[in-house]
């Protein structure tokens, strides 16, 4: 069996929930703290062992694809005046993976841009990461990716991330109706995309990290538009598991969904406090402020 070494990051919404931020600056490229969303996605990505990352862009989304690249200008000046280190965390991806960017042409969905790569991804299993969410795994445990990759080269079989979500939240996420297995990890029954809370009995959601079986692109080639009019990943999971194993994994970290403007100041906030040079001014910080505004 195959380790996954191809991950597809999708990074071509319009980012309609976050305006006017997002009019001429992708989503995926607001800053948590001193460095892009997308960034912290693509660490998770290379922390995994993936080595070729393809991001699915859309049209005003050449940012992205700039941040990756080289910039000679700044970065001889950083040489002259001592200051490569800024650049670090860019360096570790660009020596430890290939950044493939493809356009995705038509805002047709997520299962559409999981489609885009398909050139690139060929006969192999790959990794999806949404790129607008980020995933933070206390220091004892692997990323989530990792998690994922390990219980993929255990089985074999497609893997997704779940987590459990409120009556009220279901009708915002891909459902998955689960079961218990010896395992730490459940098996999927059936999916469905953003249902009513009273079409499902589950709660459990998914949260923007799968392993996939190379097989889910030809479920994927013959699906049709439904939801929004958009090809959903969902539908075409929910096919795959009607024909092979599929497994979820409920992760024990914290998630954020930051491309929601909730979450991506809670992602502020919480990556802000783990930062080693701002986190203990910070964290004085938010006492006072919560103190004098409660009043
Ligand atoms: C997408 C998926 C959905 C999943 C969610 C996680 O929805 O379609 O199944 O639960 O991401 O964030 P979106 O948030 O793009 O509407």
């Amino acid at each position: 069996m195959s380790k996954i070494k191809k991950a597809l990051i999708p990074a071509a919404g319009l980012g309609t929930r976050f305006l006017p931020a997002t009019k001429t600056v992708p989503k995926e490229m607001l800053t948590l703290v001193d460095a892009p969303i997308i960034l912290y996605v693509v660490e998770e990505a290379i922390q995994a062992g993936i080595e070729d990352i393809i991001l699915i862009a859309g049209r005003g989304k050449y940012a992205i694809e700039d941040f990756f690249d080289s910039s000679y200008e700044l970065e001889d000046k950083l040489a002259r005046t001592g200051q490569t280190h800024l650049l670090d965390r860019l360096n570790h991806v660009r020596d430890n993976a290939n950044i493939i960017s493809i356009r995705q042409k038509q805002a047709l969905g997520l299962g559409h841009a999981v489609l885009c790569g398909a050139p690139v991804l060929g006969n192999d299993p790959f990794a999806v990461l949404l790129g607008d969410e980020i995933t933070l795994s206390d220091k004892k445990n692997s990323s989530l990716t990792s998690q994922l990759c390990e219980i993929y080269a255990k089985t074999g079989n497609t893997v997704v991330s779940i987590m459990p979500v409120e009556e009220r939240d279901v009708s915002k996420y891909g459902i998955a109706e689960v079961e218990k297995t010896a395992e730490k990890y459940f098996r999927v029954k059936s999916l469905v995309e953003k249902p009513q809370p009273t079409e499902v009995q589950s709660r459990w959601a998914l949260t923007g990290r799968y392993v996939f079986e190379n097989e889910i692109l030809s479920v994927l080639k013959e699906a049709r538009p439904t939801l929004n009019g958009e090809i959903q990943l969902t539908d075409s999971m929910n096919l795959l598991a009607q024909r092979s194993a599929m497994w979820a994994s409920s992760f024990n970290g914290v998630r954020h969904d930051a491309g929601d403007k909730l979450g991506y100041l809670k992602a502020n906030v919480e990556l802000a406090l783990k930062n080693d040079e701002l986190g203990p001014e910070f964290k004085k910080y938010l006492r006072e402020v919560y103190t004098r505004i409660k009043e």
